[in-house]
């Protein structure tokens, strides 16, 4: 049975039994930047089992397309070393809300093996959780499964309810006792059953299993229990496909084998067993879907993991003699193998082949001389690579830890994982020594943390709690002095989540004697502001009481600008679609400069759109409402948080117009505030990312203001209303276009008129009129014309003519047909163009040249005629 009919018929069969057919979610969670990828059925359903999300359906069936690779489930090692890891996998699954439990599931997970899919009960053996007695009775008296095919499983991870019979959606959430179905190869293959000493062996394969949910688990690991029990199961469609297809390895299944041809195609590779081409078939299944569902290859998070896998895969084409980008042409075999249940694929296959491609580029050029330092290394026989080549592998030719680690365990030999992080340590240390003043990151400081209070207010009275001069400590600054300052309180915002740190001045003295001005504020740990800039006046002591001011004017245009950078975060998302991401961004006095993930530039449409609904929420005038709440709930609430980020349990919720996001920056109080709202900027900084640049207030007026004065000064130049502007140019080039027409006809009219004058100036040798010009403001075309009209006219003749324009000596060479055999204008024309710096050659009759002397043409075009008499 094809795997294709396989989904189907899961499907099917559980619509059959009332239940809604749900596509699969993306490979990024929705909004649960604490959860790397989407790895099993329930994921998208998670909060209908905590009964805080309601479906209009209460039984549901899904095949969701799933990632184990980084993160807590993490497959990526095994990868081509067993017969059923991947990095991706199908899971097919049924799922009750409240609905169904315990019988109902196992007797639909029976009938389903068992009537459909036909597998003979006899192969099957199930497991129940040790104190699932329940569980234990439907299957030995409802199903009717003999007891030595019953296997209880306990607590057998060491803690209580750690056990393979208890599933955990992760160290808190939906949990419960589960039963597993496992199918028997037969004796043929080593292993034992579930439960036994050798139960890891490849004989008893786990294909489904039924998870009974029934608790939230908290932090503390306290179970209480859902408002409803619930159904979760999931099936590795991989491993069905082999127990109904006969195979034993996943990798034989007709999903595989496809990817395998395809892949050893690529590779010139004939050995159609070799695990290289396993790997490359598995990898580029979880690649294309991750860049699919949003991901882009990069440094850090999601993006770091799909760039692994890529580059893995790149490895092992390598390892196979493909030295040049293959991995990205199969994606077109891909999307013939799974495009037709995953449309969302074929759909985007263009710009996936697009993304790996550029991937695959940028790797090429580093992969070569990376394998040569490791394979050297290989060579003196070690049995551990140290730390410092694998992190110099790492650091300069981008080869990801696990690479190295899968080339060395080809060879047996292991790979120092400590010494790489002891020199991946040491490179970050040195990193940020040397960006340690600017950054305030290394300022050593033990003291009060510095309390912020300038989300309410712009100016406040603090004590002086630190001072440094040249990243040192010292008691005291002197006038003139640059030093950094800490404040016990301050106004001033540091530097954070992409916003800019705060301008202004800090005062003491009655008189404001003392005169500190602020040029920017850095946080030197989470909690402690330092205030750059130079003391203008006065001296500052630790323990003074100082009086801090931020430049209000300065701030509020920075506020505006970060409002609007979530008001169009959200508008972005809404023209191009829910794969927009933020990749970064940067707020200060003059614009915000937002990237995110997107395929393609954006068009004049798209971008007038964003600047439009931004602006509809500008003219809304809502107030801003901030609240401190707890991170679950406020993601829960639809709040937008980045993956990647670190949030403590209490964030900050920023809600301007409709927007909603996680944020500790500076607002507007209402949008209004925000005023013209104007995007002047947009580009692409990476492949799939791209750069947008807005202006907002005054700097939006300013900029308006500017594009209407060019406008006005177009307008006058060409002498036109500025409303009649295009028109007027559209008219103006069309006259040039006209006048450049007329031009040439005019030269080329002038040009033949001179020919008619020329046939005088020719002269006879031997018998052969002679005759060599240069014509002003020709082209080529009038000299062709020229030279023929001179033919017919002289008859029997050996001409030359030239024409020059800057540097640039055009030539042309014609004999009459009667005279070729005397004299051959190819060689003719050789013979001016090399006096003028070319070369050339043709027919006997017609020949051209060029050259880049017209001084020397005069006296080449005099030779003419002594040339050709020398030949007759
Ligand atoms: N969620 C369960 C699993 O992943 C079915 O095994």
């Amino acid at each position: 049975m094809k795997s294709a009919e396989i989904r189907e018929k899961f499907l099917r069969f559980f619509e059959s039994k009332g239940h809604t057919i749900v596509a699969s979610s993306p490979l990024v969670p929705a909004n649960d930047p604490t959860l790397l990828f989407t790895n099993s059925g329930m994921v998208q359903f998670k909060d209908v089992f905590l009964g805080k999300e309601q479906r209009p359906y209460r039984r549901a069936t899904s095949a969701q397309r799933s990632v184990r690779a980084g993160g807590k489930h993490n497959d990526l090692e095994n990868v081509g070393y067993t017969a059923r890891h991947h990095t991706f996998f199908e899971m097919l699954g049924n799922f009750s809300f409240g609905d169904y439990f315990k019988r109902e599931a196992i007797a639909y997970a029976w009938e389903l093996l068992t009537r459909v899919y036909a597998l003979p009960p006899e192969k099957l053996w199930v497991t129940v959780y040790q104190e699932d007695d329940e569980a234990y009775r439907i299957w030995a008296d409802e199903i009717g499964v003999p007891p030595e095919r019953i296997v209880r499983i306990g607590d057998n991870k060491g803690a209580r309810y750690a056990s393979d019979n208890f599933w955990q959606m992760a160290d808190t959430g939906p949990c419960g006792p589960c039963s597993e179905i496992f199918y028997d190869h037969g004796p043929a293959v080593a292993g034992g059953p579930p439960g036994s000493p050798d139960e890891d062996g490849d004989r008893y394969i786990e294909i489904w299993n039924l998870v009974f949910m029934q608790f939230d688990r908290d932090e503390a690991g306290v179970l209480t229990p859902l408002p409803h029990p619930c159904v979760d199961t999931g099936m590795g469609m991989e491993r069905l496909a082999a127990v109904l297809q006969h195979v034993h390895s996943n990798y034989e299944i007709d999903l595989f084998q496809d990817l395998i041809r395809a892949a050893a195609r690529e590779t010139g590779c004939a050995d159609l067993a070799s695990p290289s081409l396993r790997v490359i078939a598995d990898h580029i299944r979880a690649c294309a879907f991750l860049v699919v569902d949003g991901v882009i290859p990069g440094n850090e998070g999601r993006g770091y993991v799909l760039r692994r896998i890529i580059r893995r895969a790149l490895r092992h084409g390598y390892k196979l003699g493909q030295k040049k980008p293959f991995f990205h042409r199969l994606v077109a075999d891909l999307d013939a193998t799974m495009g037709d249940a995953y449309p969302e694929l074929r759909a985007v296959r263009a710009r996936v082949a697009d993304v790996l491609a550029h991937e695959e580029e940028r790797f090429g050029e580093t992969l070569e001389h990376g394998m040569a330092i490791l394979e050297a290394d290989l060579a003196s026989g070690i049995r551990t690579l140290d730390g410092e080549t694998a992190f110099k592998l790492y650091d300069t030719f981008g080869f990801p830890l696990d690479l190295t680690a899968d080339v060395c365990r080809e060879r047996g030999v292991s790979v120092d994982d400590a010494g790489f992080e002891a020199a991946m340590q040491r490179q970050r240390e040195q990193a940020r020594a040397a960006g340690k003043f600017k950054a305030g990151g290394t300022l050593a400081y033990e003291g009060v943390r510095t309390e912020f209070i300038g989300y309410d207010a712009l100016s406040g009275d603090a004590r002086v709690a630190a001072l440094y001069v040249g990243g040192s400590r010292v008691d005291s600054v002197p006038a003139g002095q640059e030093a950094v300052v800490v404040l016990d309180t301050t106004p001033f915002y540091a530097e954070s989540g992409g916003q800019a740190g705060d301008s202004g001045e800090i005062s003491a003295g009655e008189t404001c004697t003392t005169l500190f001005r602020v040029s920017d504020t850095q946080k030197i740990q989470a909690d402690v502001f330092g205030h750059h800039g130079t003391l203008v006046a006065g001296e500052l002591r630790i323990g003074d009481k100082v009086h801090a001011r931020v430049d209000g004017a300065r701030r509020a245009r920075t506020v505006r600008n970060h409002s609007a950078t979530h008001l169009m975060h959200k508008a972005l998302r809404e023209v191009l679609g829910a794969h927009v991401q933020q990749k970064g961004s940067l707020v200060d006095a003059d614009k915000t400069r937002f990237d995110f993930s997107h395929d393609a530039p954006l068009s004049a449409e798209q971008i007038r759109r964003v600047e439009e609904i931004v602006n509809r929420e500008v003219l809304a005038n809502a107030a801003t409402q901030a609240q401190l709440m707890a991170f679950d709930d406020a993601v829960k609430g639809g709040a937008v948080a980045l993956f990647g980020e670190k949030y403590g349990e209490t964030v900050r919720v920023l809600d301007i117009g409709s927007s909603r996001e996680l944020c500790g920056g500076t607002h507007v109080e209402r949008t209004g505030d925000i005023g013209l709202f104007k995007i002047v900027a947009e580009g692409g900084v990476a492949a799939g990312i791209r750069r947008v640049e807005a202006v907002t207030g005054e700097n939006a007026l300013a900029f308006v203001q500017r594009l209407s004065a060019s406008l006005a000064e177009a307008a006058a130049a060409v002498k036109a209303p500025a409303s009649e502007l295009t028109q007027r140019i559209e008219q103006v080039l069309d006259n040039v276009k006209s006048l450049e027409k007329e031009l040439a006809r005019l030269k080329s009219k002038l040009a033949s008129s001179q020919g008619d004058d020329l046939a005088a100036q020719a002269v006879d040798v031997a018998g052969i009129k002679v005759l060599a010009a240069s014509l002003e403001g020709a082209d080529v075309k009038t000299l062709r014309e020229t030279m023929d009209k001179l033919k017919d006219k002289l008859k029997t003749a050996a001409i030359v003519l030239a024409a020059v324009d800057g540097a640039k000596v055009s030539l042309i060479a014609g004999v009459t047909a009667d005279a070729t055999a005397r004299v051959k204008a190819g060689e003719l024309v050789n013979f001016v163009a090399q006096q003028v710096g070319g070369k050339g050659g043709g027919r006997p009759d017609m020949a051209q040249a060029g050259g880049t002397d017209p001084s020397k043409l005069p006296q080449a075009l005099a030779g003419v005629q002594g040339w050709v008499a020398e030949r007759l």
